[in-house]
């Protein structure tokens, strides 16, 4: 049996652990197994290289991805995928290493071309249904709070407000863990789809008791999801009339893809590590187009791993637009979370 893994779309970190365990667990069963540079569009060119486990010991502490990824267009049309189906002729599955859109092409492999396919999540957005966690998530997490703490101390000496604005495309999750987790004092999210002249007037609100002599804070921290429409920019131009009331300045800080790199932290490897035996297993007992989920909300089916279980793709990728359009209770439940902390996040 030989088997090919890719990563595709956003680098996340723990892509390298997870693809250091696809390696080892063929070696330790005798497949033969081949990595594919560029993701989708090394597939369609036939991009492979054997891979050993002596090639991938040190890997799992690198970030970013060493088989390299892309967002591939050509892949999105029915001949691109054809063409990766044909170079996938002498091999007997494909790991599939990605977020929402790189486990779509999985599936839409598997059903037009019969090619067995398993995918496991890996995103920094946290978007993802059928897993709590992807594989990225936790890093992510990790560098967005220290971030904050930095700017925290700048804020603290000049006594500013800092709107930072964290990825996470159309979800909300690294805005809103990372602004509990950072002692934030509001966090903006799509999710709770306020417009902009309300954010605008809460933030208000939020910096003249923040500032007021009585709370006397040094500094407020406001936590901005990618998803949330006013641009960042335009926020702290709105925001700065409403300081000046209280003598403060306000700068923005995007945080863009310094979040996505980085040495991946223990979480991150280790839900890499298991997520991968767990996917590799299924396939070498002819599974197909399954995801593993991580602790997911919703039962899939077990695995050996108490912690992993399969999910077909068409079920994972029907949970994911629940998630993105509000309408699953993973939404629902991180919204209420959040709205826990409104209030106290202020104090
Ligand atoms: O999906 C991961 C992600 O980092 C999003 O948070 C972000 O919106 C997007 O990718 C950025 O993509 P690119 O690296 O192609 O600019």
């Amino acid at each position: 049996m030989a088997v090919a893994v890719l990563t595709s779309g956003g680098d996340a970190p723990g892509m390298n652990a997870a693809v250091r365990a696809v390696v080892k667990f063929c070696a330790r069963e005798g497949l033969e197994v081949h990595g594919v540079r560029n993701g989708y569009e090394g597939l369609i060119d036939g991009f492979f290289e054997p891979l050993h486990p002596r090639d991938v010991d040190p890997i799992g502490s690198y970030g970013g991805t060493v088989l390299g990824s892309a967002r591939s267009k050509r892949f999105m049309t029915p001949e691109g995928r054809a063409a990766a189906a044909r170079q996938l002729a002498d091999h007997d599955g494909l790991v599939v290493i990605g977020g929402n859109g790189s486990l779509t092409g999985a599936h839409a492999l598997h059903l037009e071309h019969g090619v067995k396919v398993v995918g496991l999540p890996a995103s920094i957005d946290n978007d993802l249904g059928c897993t709590s966690l992807a594989i990225g998530v936790d890093t992510a997490l990790n560098t967005i709070v220290e971030a904050c703490d930095r700017i925290s101390d700048t804020a603290r000496a000049h006594r500013r407000v800092f709107v930072v604005e964290v990825m996470g495309r159309q979800c909300g999750y690294l805005a809103m863990a990372s602004a509990v987790a950072a002692g934030a004092d509001a966090c903006l999210y799509r999710e709770r789809g306020k417009d902009e002249d309300t954010l605008v007037a809460e933030l208000g609100a939020v910096i003249d008791r923040g500032f007021a002599p009585e709370r006397g804070k040094q500094r407020v921290l406001i936590l901005k999801a990618e998803g949330v429409e006013v641009p960042t920019d335009r926020l702290v131009r709105r925001l700065q009339p409403l300081a000046d009331a209280v003598q403060a300045d306000v700068r923005g800080t995007v945080l863009g893809h310094l979040v996505r790199g980085g040495s991946p932290s223990y979480q991150d490897r280790m839900i890499a590590g298991r997520l991968s035996v767990a996917a590799l297993t299924a396939l070498t007992e002819g599974k197909s187009d399954v995801m593993v989920g991580w602790q997911p909300w919703v039962p899939g089916e077990a695995t050996a791993d108490p912690s992993c279980q399969l999910f077909p793709l068409a079920t994972m990728l029907e949970h994911t637009a629940s998630l993105l359009d509000g309408s699953s209770p993973v939404t629902r439940r991180r919204v209420r979370m959040m709205e826990q902390f409104e209030g106290v996040l202020a104090v």
